[in-house]
């Protein structure tokens, strides 16, 4: 998708959402409602779901799409390394990035995105992949920042 298609698409979204999670103040049920939503409205995510940090191992939370893996292997993978560097990593092949967790054969691109708690502490990523090889670019970094301070909002 054109990142000006995008702009707009997360641009609803954003407000949908914003409504959406005063309706509870319940973390996990804001949590799985941003997931349903952008799953749903934005065609190009293949997997969309949290891998969340518990007892030192990084394990699945609420997702949509096919059946993924339910914990990574410690510093592997997309997931760990966005984790481990504290920031958003975009990765446009990942048949390219060393040590990648496939879950599913299917997925060829992916971003990760740290989960940050009140505090600004991470306590786990949100992790959207792709059937499109280079789907995701710096607008879906932008706004999926900004979706998941919804959380806290
Ligand atoms: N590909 C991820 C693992 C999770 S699945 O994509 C759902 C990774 O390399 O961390």
């Amino acid at each position: 998708m054109e990142d000006r298609k995008k702009e707009g698409r997360y641009g609803r979204i954003y407000k949908q959402l914003s409504e959406l999670v005063l309706k509870s103040n319940n973390t996990q049920a804001r949590m799985a409602t941003i997931i349903a939503v952008l799953h749903h409205k934005m065609d190009y995510f293949f997997w969309t779901g949290y891998y969340l940090i518990e007892d030192g191992e990084m394990t699945v939370n609420s997702y949509q799409g096919p059946v993924a893996c339910q914990i990574l292997e410690k510093n592997k993978g997309v997931c760990w390394a966005a984790f481990n560097r504290k920031e958003t990593v975009v990765v446009e092949d990942v048949h390219a990035f060393p040590d990648h967790i496939a879950c599913d054969a299917r997925s060829n691109s992916e971003i990760v995105v740290p989960l940050k708690n009140k505090a600004g502490g991470i306590f786990g990523v949100l992790d959207i992949d792709s059937s499109e090889k280079a789907a995701f670019t710096e607008v879906d970094a932008h706004w999926l920042e900004k979706i998941l301070e919804l959380i806290w909002s």
